[in-house]
């Protein structure tokens, strides 16, 4: 059984730290606003719709200790650039409290419980769709993270993974481990772990030999945010493995729920891209890995371009390209 991403006991937000799995289950609990931004930028909590859901309970914090709104919104929106449901959570926490005046506190705590439970709800559907274009006896092929740590809820593509084989469709699951902050094999293959999944973790260099070899039937992951046109911003990689698989006419799908999906950013170029700590190369547990002095650039995502992606899994339905016109007609913000 999977301890909870995070949940609200009525004071404080108590966060799973995933940046001790897999060796340690231990949870942060935050009373403040400021604990829950730092939460978020050190990467305690990580995975888009986590860190959006998170990012609403952080106003409820600063409902609760009467800090000025406007304020601690604005530091949770800079906690981390790329992934759009940060703003999106952030955005209907703002709206709350403009339709509420004074602060009220109760009302934002509602609205936060609501974002929770409709994570829960919608990656429930957006895996029911996922599982449903799979084959029977399929192997898998997955990047970064997206499990139900990564989500309020069963997760996104690694969902998709872990209800392909407790329907008795899933044969292998590989997992690239995600270099530098290695999530694959930290979390997801500990996540998969768990659940009795078989799955087996390799360098992210090795996918383009395993598609090669014939081994991989789909290629699953998330995102961060999805572009009006479909471009995809996703844990860097994406791109490469997307590139792989299209040369290989392996499917490529990525797992967007509406949360994800930001219909004001015209194109992939107009994402902010994350640039971390070159240390996160560098190092490895503070040990170093390079000769010092040795130069490193550490973009966190990169940019899918949409005429890669064989379609966008959401919990509306699958959509297949072009994607313009379907992103446009969802119903989002209107959840099912
Ligand atoms: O830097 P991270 O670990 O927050 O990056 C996570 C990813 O890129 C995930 O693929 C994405 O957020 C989707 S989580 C359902």
């Amino acid at each position: 059984m999977l301890p909870p991403s995070l949940r609200w006991n009525g004071e404080q937000l108590v966060l799973l730290d995933q940046r001790l799995l897999p060796h340690e289950i231990a949870f942060l609990s935050l009373r403040h606003w400021r604990d829950v931004a730092e939460a978020i930028s050190t990467m305690a909590v990580r995975g888009a719709p986590a860190i959006g859901v998170a990012a609403a309970w952080g106003v409820v914090l600063a409902a609760r200790a009467g800090d000025d709104l406007e304020e601690a919104i604005a530091v949770l929106r800079a906690s981390r650039p790329t992934a759009v449901n940060l703003g999106w959570a952030l955005d209907r926490m703002r709206g709350c409290e403009a339709a509420h005046p004074p602060v009220d506190p109760f009302a934002l705590q509602d609205l936060a419980e609501e974002i929770e439970a409709e994570d829960r709800r919608l990656t429930q559907r957006l895996v029911d769709h996922g599982v449903a274009l799979l084959p029977s006896d399929c192997r898998l092929l997955h990047h970064c993270h997206t499990g139900a740590i990564a989500t309020a809820g069963v997760g996104t593509a690694l969902g998709v993974i872990t209800a392909a084989h407790q329907r008795g469709l899933l044969r292998h699951a590989w997992l690239d481990e995600t270099r530098p902050r290695l999530q694959g094999a930290a979390l997801s293959a500990w996540e998969l772990g768990c659940q009795g999944v078989p799955c087996t973790v390799i360098v992210d260099g090795a996918s383009g030999l395993l598609m090669r070899r014939g081994e991989v039937d789909a290629v699953l992951v998330g995102c961060d945010r999805v572009a009006a046109n479909g471009d995809v911003a996703n844990k860097v990689g994406t791109y490469n493995l997307a590139l792989v698989a299209r040369a290989h006419g392996i499917p490529f799908y990525v797992c967007a729920p509406g949360s994800s999906i930001d219909l004001t950013t015209v194109d992939g170029d107009a994402i902010t891209i994350e640039e971390r700590d070159p240390q996160e190369i560098t190092t490895l547990r503070g040990q170093p890995l390079t000769a010092s002095g040795v130069k490193a650039w550490n973009p966190a995502f990169d940019i899918t371009p949409a005429h890669l992606i064989t379609a966008l899994v959401t919990e509306f339905g699958v959509i297949r390209p072009p994607y313009r016109d379907l992103l446009c007609d969802l119903p989002l913000g209107r959840q099912p």
